[in-house]
């Protein structure tokens, strides 16, 4: 893996970041898989205190690919997201959710949690049938909550910063649709996790992150938070776990 400090300390980026990236983007570990006599997904999720797991979804990724970066340019730029929080280039959409452009969290449209908000298909979902039928044919979930595309633009960063304070896998799946050669995904201490175009990661979202996008070419990404797991999703998590074990 290269120095990407080194190349990033000579653009235009704030503090913060450099600072984030010259202090953590050296320490890529080789992620350690805790044994367990009986692997369950609650003891991976809550126990195993891994910081990510790469899980094994096969979606078809050149059609969702071209799909995407198709409609994308209809809604150019149109949801900052957090805009208030000092990121760049970092907007997303609603694939579900009150609506394509109502990205952010409940709690954010007077909604008290997520199993009481009146989450649906959005328009964006019916300009993306091939994505929407993979994402519902893979995931084996009662219940879907947001899913988002998010996507950084080239020289977008997003800054560093942590989303819940317990430390676990939570019911959410990041997909790279696009993870073009310079975009970077870096937690605190354990490094850069190993996105490739179609790879599929949980990660806990408790330990600080950091993004960047260096390359000429958009990042995106799906976000797909979910509830209520059904056994088979269970049993494809547990595998995953084990595969990543070998
Ligand atoms: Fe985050």
């Amino acid at each position: 893996m290269e120095n990407i400090y080194s190349i990033i300390s000579n653009l235009p980026f704030p503090d913060e970041i450099t600072k984030f990236w010259k202090k953590h983007s050296l320490c890529i570990q080789k992620q350690k898989f805790p044994k367990q006599n009986i692997i369950t997904r609650d003891w991976i999720s809550t126990n195993s205190l891994i910081p990510y797991l790469e899980i094994d979804l096969r979606l078809p990724i050149n059609k969702i690919r071209t799909e995407i970066l198709n409609v994308l340019d209809f809604y150019e730029n149109s949801s900052t997201h957090r805009g208030e929080e000092m990121h760049n280039g970092w907007w997303s959409l609603c694939l579900h959710g009150l609506s394509t452009n109502k990205t952010r969290s409940p709690r954010h449209y007077g909604y008290k949690s997520d199993s009481e908000t009146p989450y649906k298909w959005t328009e964006l979902s019916d300009l993306c049938p091939i994505t929407t039928n993979a994402i519902k044919n893979s995931f084996k979930v009662e219940f879907f909550h947001r899913i988002r595309l998010m996507v950084l633009e080239p020289g977008g960063y997003i800054l560093p910063h942590t989303d819940t304070q317990k430390s676990f896998l939570p019911k959410s799946v990041n997909i790279a649709i696009t993870n073009p050669k310079g975009a970077y995904f870096l937690l605190k201490d354990k490094g850069i996790i190993p996105f490739e175009e179609g790879k599929a990661f949980k990660f806990d979202i408790s330990i600080e992150h950091s993004v960047i996008n260096i390359s000429e070419e958009r990042r995106v990404h799906l976000m797909v938070h979910y509830d209520n797991p059904k056994p088979e999703w269970d049993s494809f998590i547990v595998n995953s776990y084990k595969k990543n074990m070998k």
